[in-house]
């Protein structure tokens, strides 16, 4: 297939592009912004076409479209704590930039996979959210997904464009940006740095290798049907304080790192999908979590040329912006 993938340098967007080209041989352009998040060094030595543009900017959208099979669009803005700090850019990519990408889809007669995540339905207390369960998005950075998500809708039923939404629970895995949970808590601890849980770390997500998304938005992409949304969760759920826990474990960090911080305005509890759907097409899971976790923390440890610039760089900034007050040093 010739694909178009946008926002093709970030976390999740690399890992699908490598996993089209290793599995499925596709002819392959990524179309990025490069915001903080996005890096060219993610696609190092890819064999991909490159534009940089951001999708809401229409030309040169119109122009990457032209001729391909498909497009999966990945670009997004994706850090909750920058959507409570700084909501601008999300409702610029998630709510315009979606409808240009999809008016340049219409346009060209291309079909659309649409990345959304689990947090477009909120919190859920006990048992999974299904594709059929409410929207009900908590923070900005959810709730213009969840825009996202009814755009791409509406240009199935109003336009008969054929569109596929593919909903991941929490992502991990190597190159993730060291602002998520993760990715923070190993550095920090690789640095002898306090690890700052929020609230009562309790809360609970279910995480997926980025890996194991990339193959299930490769299924939903081959084998969805057109207007329809699949849920694509992750096998295992953890509360974020064993997270942290097993993270000072696997880096050998002293446990007094471990800090308490004030709480996420907003902070959703629990997020559990279940995806029985996208199994039914054939796709399931391959890394538990407990291995997932300790090779993720081996990537970090063995790429230090990957997050060094990151880290001395823009983040130190964020990072004393969001964490300098409540951190007491
Ligand atoms: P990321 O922040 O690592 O990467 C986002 C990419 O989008 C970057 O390369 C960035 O430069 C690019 N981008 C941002 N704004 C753009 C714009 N206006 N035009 C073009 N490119 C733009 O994010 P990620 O974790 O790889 O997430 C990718 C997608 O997956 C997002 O849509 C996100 O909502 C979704 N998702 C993420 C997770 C997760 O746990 N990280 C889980 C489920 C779904
Ligand atoms: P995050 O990686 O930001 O993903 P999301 O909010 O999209 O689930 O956070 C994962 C969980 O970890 C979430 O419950 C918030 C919590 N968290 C902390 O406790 N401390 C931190 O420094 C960060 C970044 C997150």
């Amino acid at each position: 297939m010739r694909l178009l993938v946008c926002g093709g340098a970030g976390f999740i967007g690399s890992a699908f592009v490598r996993v089209r080209l290793e599995d499925h041989g596709d002819d392959v352009v990524v179309l990025d912004k490069l915001t903080y998040a996005g890096r060219e060094e993610n696609l190092a030595g890819l064999d991909v076409g490159f534009v940089h543009a951001g999708i809401e900017d229409a030309g040169a959208v119109a122009t990457a479209i032209a001729g391909v099979d498909a497009v999966v669009n990945f670009a997004a803005e994706t850090h909750v704590d920058r959507s409570i700090s700084e909501p601008d850019a999300f409702v610029t990519t998630h709510a315009v930039g979606t409808w240009v990408l999809l008016e340049a889809a219409r346009a060209a007669g291309v079909r659309c996979l649409q990345v959304s995540t689990d947090e477009v339905y909120g919190s859920i207390e006990e048992g999974s959210f299904t594709e059929s369960s409410p929207l009900a998005p908590s923070s900005p950075y959810s709730a213009t997904k969840a825009g996202a998500d009814l755009l791409v809708s509406s240009y199935f039923h109003t336009y008969g464009l054929q569109t596929v939404i593919c909903r991941g629970s929490n992502n991990y895995g190597p190159r993730q940006y060291p602002e998520k949970l993760i990715p923070l808590m190993v550095l920090n601890a690789l640095h002898g740095d306090p690890l700052p849980v929020y609230g009562d770390g309790m809360q609970v997500r279910n995480w997926l290798y980025v890996e194991d998304f990339a193959r299930g938005i490769g299924h939903v992409l081959a084998h969805g049907a057109p207007g329809e949304a699949y849920n694509v969760g992750g096998p295992d759920e953890c509360p974020n304080l064993e997270v942290v826990r097993r993270i000072l474990e696997l880096t050998g960090a002293d446990e007094s790192l471990l800090t308490y911080v004030k709480d996420r305005p907003g902070h959703d509890r629990r997020y559990s999908l279940g995806s029985e759907k996208v199994r039914a097409l054939g796709w399931e899971p391959r890394v538990r979590f407990a291995d997932g976790l300790e090779q993720t923390v081996a990537w970090y440890q063995d790429n230090r040329a990957w997050w060094e610039p990151i880290r001395s760089g823009d983040y130190h900034a964020y990072y004393e912006r969001q964490y300098g007050s409540k951190i007491k040093r």
